[in-house]
């Protein structure tokens, strides 16, 4: 037994191996940025992380996957409409995580999923994506799992997807134990009706190097990963109260801060790791002067060459007429 189904045997216990109790199942997860990042894995494994983390979800941009019972002798993965070649990333990453569930050897599902942020451009979309398809896979087989179930189930699909359970602001304790069972997340209590995400989509492409390849080369090659682990204990700290203070200033500084140190550390692993393109060059510039004209306008940046852009409800006409082909979120809107 892999320790993989070991953690899934722990939760499940005897639910694994029963059949669906319903014919068909269907789950939305919202997408979410972290603030202050997750980069680098204790465990790689487990996705255990070396360090806690903190984001805020996108309210209704997300996944939402229908699950069911396949007729057919293999999975059926179908993303935006489109199936899933067997031999894609995507689809092996499902099926490799779907073997984790199966009631049996020759049970096979038929996954349907839709995305509406870019898939696999560093808009953590398989964080979504995996948090939808747990809470899809919960109601399928009515396993009724407690929230912090479902947090490490889905982190054993991708670390960042164990936040996706929650709207809102979300924290992920990195946890001691071997096993994880204290690695999950929780949200947190604030809300903040006036905090707008815009997104800056420059490149919808999947990127070349996956986040897990590219958190393994800067945790084993970079020589100043060791300091990270301060560094983001420090941001947490700050972002925790200016988020409780409401303070857009404390939040994009250190929200900012933690994105550049992360790709600042992948630039300083070898072979050097860069996820920027030119144009995310410019817009970085761009913010830069906004705020050194006194607009309070911050980004942070993930694995992918796009720009997410923290700001206040107030400054919307003014980022907007410098960023016209931005997308707003509303991460607290009527919904949340
Ligand atoms: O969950 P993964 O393996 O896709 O890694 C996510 C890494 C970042 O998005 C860059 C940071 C984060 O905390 O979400």
């Amino acid at each position: 037994m892999t320790r993989r189904q070991e953690v899934v045997g722990s939760i499940l216990k005897e639910r694994l191996g029963c059949l669906p109790a319903l014919p068909l199942a269907c789950a939305f997860a919202p997408a979410n940025i972290a603030l202050c990042k997750y980069w680098g894995k204790r465990d790689e494994e487990l996705n255990l992380p070396l360090t806690s983390s903190l984001s805020v979800s996108l309210g209704e941009k997300g996944s939402t996957t229908t699950l069911s019972r396949s007729t057919g002798t293999k999975d059926m993965v179908i993303s935006n409409g489109e199936v899933m070649p067997e031999s894609s990333r995507f689809a092996g990453r499902v099926g490799e995580f779907l073997d984790l569930f199966r009631p049996s050897h020759d049970f096979y599902f038929h996954v349907d999923t839709h995305t509406n942020v870019p898939i696999a451009a560093g808009l953590a979309s398989s964080a979504s994506g995996f948090a939808a398809l747990v809470m899809a896979l919960d109601a399928l087989f009515a396993w009724k799992l407690l929230p912090l179930e479902l947090s490490i189930l889905a982190r054993l699909g991708s670390g960042s997807a164990c936040r996706s359970i929650w709207q809102g602001f979300v924290e992920w304790e990195a946890g001691k134990r071997e096993d994880g069972m204290d690695s999950f997340a929780h949200p947190l209590p604030d809300q903040w009706r006036d905090l707008r995400i815009g997104l800056l989509v420059v490149s919808g492409k999947e990127k070349a190097l996956s986040s897990r390849e590219a958190m393994a080369r800067t945790r084993r090659t970079s020589p100043f990963y060791s300091l990270w682990p301060q560094k983001v204990e420090e941001d947490l700290t700050a972002i925790k109260s200016a988020i409780q203070a409401r303070d857009i200033e404390g939040l994009g500084r250190a929200a900012e801060s933690n994105a550049a140190a992360m790709h600042a550390l992948m630039l300083s692993a070898w072979p050097s790791i860069s996820y920027a393109l030119p144009a995310t060059l410019a817009h970085w510039e761009t913010v830069w002067k906004l705020r050194q004209d006194g607009l309070p306008l911050y980004f942070t940046q993930d694995a992918g060459p796009n720009l997410k852009l923290l700001f206040l409800a107030k400054d919307l006409p003014d980022v907007l007429s410098r960023f016209e082909r931005m997308e707003v979120i509303v991460p607290f809107g009527p919904m949340i």
